[in-house]
């Protein structure tokens, strides 16, 4: 049989792999609150401004939430004959009222209808994201506060390069963050108009309201090109943008927890909740909600690709295409939402090993720039003639398998006579971190500072 929303130009019936390829419905079913909400919204305006009957409309908003019930109770039955989201709800709307059900199409098309959807549930999304990512810069906060002072080595090229503060290390995630969250905010403003009532691409000669469906449906405004408004998955392609970066911080994260949780590195361990055992060898305990966060990257990324590659050669305005948009954006969001939950779980409930931190702080030379920066200061010498210097201090240790604070004075001024016993003061790895106070710098107190700054900025939301 012809299809019941457009036979009548129709014959027959799709072929079956025509159907298989056209369905939407096993995915775009997650729409079915926001296709609701966006009829009952369109409806409501359509009979304020006179387009249909207000008898009509009342029978169109009682059938839309029975749908909407029939749906959430798990027994309305989808069929993908009918193809997708917006035709099973038309055709079951069309079972419960009758003719009446044929009035809610006016002035609208599935092209404006499928991006209101869309835009809708994109941005419900982003604002989900924006809450979870607000909960990660939470626990990084705390993480920070209670590590302030916890002395560290800070890395170059995987190879420990100077001492740096386990709460400073955490900031630079609140700023990777907090970042992602502005990111996501500006999409949401971005995304905040509403392309109800483009219709097919054109707009409509029936004199439709779009101001009053925009609001109601907590849109700024609508959007202003008709054209644009069917054509555009920019609100799709920036939260995939803004998920496959966020997805980044999140993998360069659980790298360094997959390094850190190492027993050769020993900073962290992760709790029981957050790890495996292996089947075979009794003592491990694996990492493995980081390793999937690492890898699950890969899906976000390829999501994005996917998605530009789909739009890129598209003129305007709707094409069929479009509608391979959606699997890509729901996978991604389910997959980042993970993401964040697991992440935040993991960063809250870490225990944090000060000692082997400390340890390893020490070690590599890591105060080799404290040393060079000592001879500038203290002795009057270039950078350059400094760090000479010191690279022979560094060769001597390293020849003598000890730090550079076991060094002697009289092996030191050895090397350069303007050395003397003060440069102790500056060889540990407390004094090292203490002394980088410079804006954005290391030292604890510095650090506090921008916890502060944080804490009141995250407030002022
Ligand atoms: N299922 C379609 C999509 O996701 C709805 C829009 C269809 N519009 C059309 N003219 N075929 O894009």
């Amino acid at each position: 049989a012809s299809n019941q929303m457009w036979g009548g130009r129709f014959a027959s019936g799709p072929a079956a792999i025509m159907e298989a390829i056209n369905a939407s419905i096993g995915f775009d079913q997650k729409l079915y609150a926001q296709d609701i909400r966006g009829s009952i919204a369109h409806s409501e305006m359509l009979a304020q401004t006179g387009i249909i009957s207000t008898d009509d409309q009342k029978k169109i908003a009682h059938g839309l939430n029975t749908i909407l019930s029939e749906i959430e109770a798990g027994t309305f039955e989808f069929s993908a004959r009918l193809e997708d989201i917006h035709m099973n709800v038309e055709a079951r709307l069309a079972d419960l009222i009758g003719p009446s059900a044929g009035r809610l199409h006016t002035a609208r098309s599935r092209n404006d209808q499928v991006a209101l959807d869309f835009r809708l549930w994109v941005k419900e999304e982003m604002q989900r994201v924006a809450v979870a990512l607000e909960r990660l810069i939470e626990a990084f906060l705390d993480r920070a506060q209670q590590h302030a002072a916890t002395v560290m080595p800070g890395f170059t090229h995987l190879q420990t390069a100077q001492p740096v503060t386990f709460g400073h290390h955490c900031m630079a995630y609140v700023e990777m963050f907090a970042r992602d969250l502005s990111r996501v905010r500006d999409a949401i403003a971005r995304a905040d108009e509403s392309p109800l009532g483009a219709a097919a691409l054109a707009g409509t000669g029936f004199p439709i309201d779009r101001h009053m469906t925009a609001k109601a449906l907590g849109f700024r405004e609508p959007t202003r090109n008709s054209i644009d408004s069917v054509s555009d998955r920019d609100f799709a392609l920036e939260f995939l943008s803004l998920a496959a970066i966020c997805a980044t911080h999140l993998s360069r994260l659980a790298e360094e927890i997959v390094i850190w949780s190492t027993p050769q590195f020993g900073f962290i361990r992760l709790s029981d909740q957050f790890s495996t055992g292996s089947s075979i060898m009794p003592q491990k305990k694996n990492p493995d909600a980081a390793e999937l966060v690492r890898a699950k990257t890969g899906r976000v990324n390829g999501h994005l690709i996917a998605l530009l590659t789909v739009m890129k050669g598209l003129p305007l305005a709707y094409s069929k295409d479009m509608q391979e948009d959606k699997e890509a954006v729901f996978d991604a969001a389910e997959t980042l939402d993970l993401m964040l939950a697991a992440m935040t779980g993991m960063v809250s409930d870490m225990t944090v090993n000060e000692a082997a931190m400390k340890k390893a702080a020490g070690s590599g030379y890591s105060t080799a720039t404290d040393l060079a920066d000592w001879l500038v200061r203290e002795a009057g010498l270039p950078f350059r003639e400094a760090h000479h210097v010191t690279g022979r201090a560094v060769a001597l240790a390293e020849s003598r398998k000890v730090g550079l604070e076991k060094l002697s004075l009289d092996e030191l001024q050895a090397i350069d006579s303007r050395i003397d016993g003060s440069i102790f003061d500056v060889l540990s790895v407390n004094a090292s971190v203490k002394s980088r106070s410079s804006f954005g710098g290391t030292a604890p107190q510095e650090v506090r500072r921008q916890i502060r700054y944080w804490r009141k900025r995250l407030k002022r939301g």
